[in-house]
């Protein structure tokens, strides 16, 4: 057997007192004191967890301890609150079993707390989720609510419950909080009057006055200052390490977080309000003519202020503080009350106020947490009841608590000690009695129905006659003096007569936790319970709803006049239930000790422990659990649980379950001495075995998990795979058919196309044959026609020689039938008809040569050189005489629209013609040129202006020119201007005249014969002019100026003509020398014009190009 972690390791002390060695109350408080010096709170005894209260905070209760506890055997670890609420839980969940935790302990020893980390721990570890989340924030928020009306500082505890509470917290099969339920045990509500010394009030009123704003404080009519109230104790109002007022906001975030509604906040915090401004009410008395005193409130704003609060009328609850009203048998007394009675009145209202609204809180709470499914819940009921109490001054209060603190003793001592020993004696294990206290001896005292001290009280109460807390003081020593665990003065056991601890109006009980001296005083008054029925009535008239609710039995409608069950019997049945309740769940036990009365950590007072090590019957506890064994299970559960663990009871065991047990465990090889055969049930001794058999389940459902899973997921593949089968062969078929249909289709059409070429190929064939066939026969027709033609084309020839010899012959013979007529008739007509018709034949044709020439006739343009035809031979020089006469004609008409101008231009062109025409190769390309004259417009251009002034005739002729340079041939722009009498030389830039020659000096002009444009102008000898010598000027325009200057001779009054001399070659008078200028036809180098070139003194060469 093996476990990983234990409780064993780094142990302080030893953390389970089962082993402690050797036992005694020395060791065993020695161990708790080790474990406490070092802040090990928690020690185990067995599964029951034994908690010192350390009184300072400690660090491990935080987040990660909740983790490391988390699903962890109990022994695991070292000892904890938490292992023992993961047990529970988890056996909840997992095993399906209703748990209860039952926290036990003197006040103040630490129960409350330690049931907020079992709620704490299991809210961390159950299921979480939005729904989840809120019902677990619930639960925990209906904490702080109920502390703060239902906790007070008491001398034990600063926070010390003053009610009983037992919760159910519902879980589903998962394990998810689903809700809870709520009971209280009797508030302590005397607190609500009157405060031991040291002691305060319920916590909500100083909360309230702390901690609400004063815009609520004025709503609630409150004033802040504690001492302004009388029902708050003031020696203790605050206590340390308490801050009332964020316990206040905490408060009213709690109520909201549970439901609360605004207006219930409101109507809550009014009523503790009125309890406040209830205390404050004072009677004086009054006398009345009867002479009965009657009470008077003293002052009544008070009153006011609280009938205003609560909606009630003031005067109502004036009378019911005034009067008591009886009812008996339809009849109604009223009588006063006097001062006593009036502030018993008020305090029983006080009292009842305040316990029914916190009953009511509880019932709201319920409301809210109460689980929304009806399904079946599983339940972990955690108590948390008050402590075992002994005060000083010990009542009727205090009675029932420690009552309750009996009955659980009870339990404990009935499921841990009595059960377990009397359980090994059934199942017949062997087994050593082990001394115990056993308490129900102090339960029968106290709740015997004939002649327990509450059904004592219950008789006294009941009883007509003057009922007194002495006369049942009385009635206990009578009934109750024999009782070994009762004593009294005055009982008959004399025991007592003289124990002067023991007050004449006392009793004692020695409860299992000590003896308890209680003052009988208010034991008749508390266990009655009464409240006035004015009063009540007097509440329920009240406008406000919840105070309607709490007081329903002032309702005038339902007046009950039966007497209420009192406060006892109504505590005994609550407890009776309790107990039937927890006795149905698996019990976790939580034993808290209070190491000093000082509430102060670091002290271990070893008598005070050791005086509840004792009470709380833990040594004998150890000395069960050591004697006793761990762990027991009816075999048949007990087989089912564990029957993987073994092939032979794995998965059906036949024989008895015992059997199987047996075989299971000697199969596991568990050692003899770990378990014990009971009659019907095994027990294990060790927990360690039992994890033992845990730890292998949990790996055998592991294993069957696999196997389950694998066959599952076998079974899944194979569906699957079979599945998939079935498809591939539907999706094959398919597949198949299609792929056949697809080549079936390809064949086919391969057939087709082989078929269609074959039919082609014999179609053709066929068609080839016929259509030879055909050929022949048409060849055979053509051969037979050609050769009927032939035939037939024969007989036509021979048919039509025979014709024509025929008709020959007749020819023949009408020619010379025709020879011989004509003969005849010739002779006859050359007699007379032949020169008529000669004339009329030339007539016609006259006239029709005249009609066609007429249609013909050429344009009128001189130079349309065309003329019809000539039409008759004989009419040849008729025809070339007609055209020479149009011709003139035509020029005739052509001259007569010549303008003056016009004819003395051509009239130029005429003389230019005559001088040049075919004489100059230059002349064919002036004809086209229009002679204008003047090229330079010499009269317009602003340049020439003063040139112009200068010449004096009519300028003839301007137009630049080239003066040929007499040494290079070169030539130079000159402008050159013609007039009737001179010609001038001027510049053609400046318009300087560089010579001016009178026409007379002019001899002759030289020319070539080509198409160039030199020209030489020879001045007579002996002339003014002629000094520089001869011109030589070439003019592109040389045909126009040299027929202007020709003419300007030849029309001129003196008549000097100047000779016009056409050569290739001229001599001119350069100065002194005369040069010849020979022109010669050739390409000259540079393009196409003319080329001018001195070649020597006395030549200069102009070569021309050729046309
Ligand atoms: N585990 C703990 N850790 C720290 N302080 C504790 C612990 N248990 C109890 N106390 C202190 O002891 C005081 C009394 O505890 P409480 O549970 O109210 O006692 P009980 O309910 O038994 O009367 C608490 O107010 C707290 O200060
Ligand atoms: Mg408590």
């Amino acid at each position: 057997m093996e476990v990983k972690t234990s409780l064993l390791d780094n142990m302080i002390g030893v953390g389970d007192m089962v082993l402690i060695e050797p036992l005694s109350e020395d060791t065993f408080i020695e161990n708790l004191r080790k474990r406490f010096d070092h802040n090990e709170i928690y020690t185990y005894i067995g599964s029951v967890v034994i908690s010192m209260n350390p009184y300072k905070s400690l660090p491990i209760y935080t987040a990660e301890k909740v983790e490391e506890y988390r699903n962890r055997n109990f022994y695991e670890l070292s000892p904890h609150i938490y292992a023992l609420a993961d047990e529970a839980y988890r056996s909840l969940r997992d095993q399906d079993k209703d748990q209860c935790i039952l926290i036990t302990g003197e006040s103040g020893a630490g129960k409350t707390e330690a049931s907020k980390f079992v709620m704490s721990y299991v809210a961390a570890v159950c299921g979480k989720g939005q729904e989840v989340n809120k019902v677990k924030e619930q639960l925990l928020q209906s904490n702080p609510v109920l502390e703060a009306f239902g906790n007070a500082k008491t001398v034990r505890n600063d926070n010390s419950s003053r009610f009983g509470k037992y919760m159910d917290i519902e879980f589903d099969f998962k394990g998810d909080p689903l809700g809870g339920v709520i009971s209280n045990y009797l508030l302590e509500k005397s607190r609500v009057v009157k405060q031991p010394r040291g002691e305060r009030n319920f916590h909500i009123f100083y909360q309230l006055l702390s901690g609400a704003s004063d815009d609520t404080l004025q709503k609630l009519k409150l004033d802040r200052d504690f001492s302004k109230y009388n029902y708050l104790s003031l020696d203790s109002a605050t206590v340390n390490g308490l801050d009332d007022a964020a316990s206040f906001r905490t408060v009213r975030n709690a109520m909201q977080i549970v439901g609360f509604m605004e207006d219930e906040v409101q109507s809550v915090l009014e009523l503790v309000a009125a309890v406040l401004k209830l205390g404050n009410l004072e009677f004086k008395p009054e006398s009345r003519c009867n002479g009965f005193d009657e009470s008077r409130i003293k002052d009544k704003n008070d009153l006011k202020e609280m009938c205003e609060l609560l909606g009630i009328e003031q005067s109502v609850l004036e009378r019911a503080f005034s009067y008591r009203t009886v009812e008996a048998k339809m009849e109604k007394v009223s009588t006063t009350l006097n001062v006593a009675q009036a502030y018993y009145a008020r305090d029983a209202l006080a009292k009842n106020l305040y316990s029914r609204l916190f009953s009511w809180l509880v019932n709201r709470i319920n409301e809210s947490i109460k689980a929304q499914t009806k399904s079946r819940k599983k339940v972990m009921g955690v108590l948390d009841i008050y402590g075992f109490e002994i005060f000083e001054d010990n009542s009727f209060e205090q009675f029932i608590i420690n009552y309750c603190n009996e009955k659980l003793q009870q339990i404990f001592i009935e499921l841990t000690l009595r059960e377990e020993q009397e359980e090994y004696i059934r199942e017949g294990i062997e087994w050593t009695n082990i001394e115990y206290f056993n308490n129900a001896i102090i339960c029968d005292l106290i709740e015997n129905n004939k002649n327990g001290i509450l059904a004592m009280l219950d008789e006294e109460c009941l009883r007509p006659g003057t009922v007194t807390d002495e006369t049942f003081l009385d009635k206990l020593n009578t009934v109750c003096a024999e009782h070994q665990h009762f004593e009294s003065r005055q009982s008959k056991n004399s025991k007592f007569l003289t124990d002067h601890s023991l007050p004449h109006n006392c009793f004692r009980i020695q409860h299992y936790a000590g003896k308890v001296l209680y003052r009988v005083e208010g034991f008749v008054d508390k266990n009655n319970d009464l409240l006035y029925r004015d009063l009540s009535q007097a509440m329920y008239k009240a406008n406000q709803s919840l105070i309607k609710i709490l007081f329903p039995e002032g309702n005038p409608a339902k007046v009950n006049l039966k007497r209420p069950p009192t406060a006892g019997f109504q505590f005994r049945a609550s407890v009776g239930t309790l107990m039937k309740n927890l006795l149905t769940k698996n019990p976790n036990y939580i034993r808290c000790i209070k190491p000093n009365d000082k509430k102060a950590a670091h002290i271990f007072t070893d008598s005070l422990v050791c005086h509840q090590v004792r009470y709380l019957g833990l040594m004998e506890n150890v000395r069960v659990r050591r004697a006793g064994y761990a762990f027991r299970q009816a075999y048949e559960p007990c087989l089912e649980r564990y029957k993987m663990l073994c092939k032979q009871t794995w998965p059906h065991w036949k024989g008895p379950a015992r059997e199987g047990v047996e075989v299971l465990l000697k199969n596991l090889q568990v050692p003899a001495e770990e378990f014990a055969y009971g009659r019907s049930k095994i027990f294990i001794r060790n927990p360690r075995t039992l994890f033992f058999l845990e730890e292998k389940r949990r790996q055998c459902l592991e294993d069957l998990a696999t196997l389950i899973q694998k066959i599952y997921r076998g079974w899944k593949s194979r569906t699957h795979f079979l599945l998939l089968k079935k498809s591939q062969v539907v999706v094959a078929a398919w597949y198949r058919r299609f792929a056949q249909q697809k080549k079936y289709q390809n064949i086919r059409s391969s057939a087709l196309v082989v078929q269609s070429f074959i039919r082609g190929w014999k179609a053709r064939k066929l068609l080839r044959e016929l259509k030879h066939k055909k050929r022949c026969e048409e060849a055979v027709t053509t051969i037979s026609a050609y050769w009927h033609g032939t035939q037939a084309r024969w007989e036509l020839r021979r048919l039509k020689e025979e014709a024509r010899n025929k008709h020959a012959v007749s020819v023949i013979w009408a020619a010379w039938l025709g020879t011989k007529v004509r003969r005849d008739y010739r002779k006859f007509f050359r007699a007379n008809a032949g020169k008529k018709i000669y004339d009329f034949t030339i007539q016609r044709i006259m006239q029709k040569y005249f009609i066609g020439l007429k249609k013909t006739m050429p344009s009128m343009s001189p130079v349309d050189k065309s003329w019809p035809a000539r039409p008759y031979g004989f009419l040849d020089g008729t025809h070339q005489e007609l055209r020479r006469v149009f011709h003139l004609w035509r020029c005739k008409k052509y001259r007569g629209q010549f303008t003056e101008e016009k004819k003395a231009t051509y009239e130029e062109k005429l003389a230019a013609s005559e001088l040049f025409k075919d004489k100059k190769a230059l002349y064919p390309s002036s004809v086209g040129q229009p002679f204008k004259g003047d090229y330079v417009e010499i009269t317009k251009n602003p340049k020439y202006q003063k040139l112009n002034s200068l010449v004096e005739d009519k300028v003839l002729l301007a137009d630049v020119v080239s003066k040929i340079n007499r040494a290079n041939g070169k030539g130079a722009p000159r402008i050159f201007l013609l007039t009737k009498k001179s010609l001038v030389l001027a510049d053609q830039k400046t318009g300087q005249v560089k010579a001016s020659v009178p026409l007379l000096d002019l001899s002759s002009v030289s020319v070539s014969t080509q198409s160039d444009g030199f020209f030489a102008l020879k001045l007579k000898e002996g002339s003014t002019s002629a000094a520089k010598g001869d011109f030589l000027l070439s003019s592109d325009r040389l045909i126009e100026i040299i027929t202007k200057l020709h003419r300007i001779g030849a029309t001129s009054a003196d008549r000097n003509q100047i000779n016009i001399d056409i050569s290739d070659e001229f001599l001119v008078q350069f100065k002194q020398d005369k040069v010849c200028v020979k022109f010669i036809q050739g390409t000259p180098k540079n393009g196409n014009g003319v080329a001018c070139k001195r070649k020597n003194n006395r030549l200069l060469e102009v070569s021309v190009p050729s046309p």
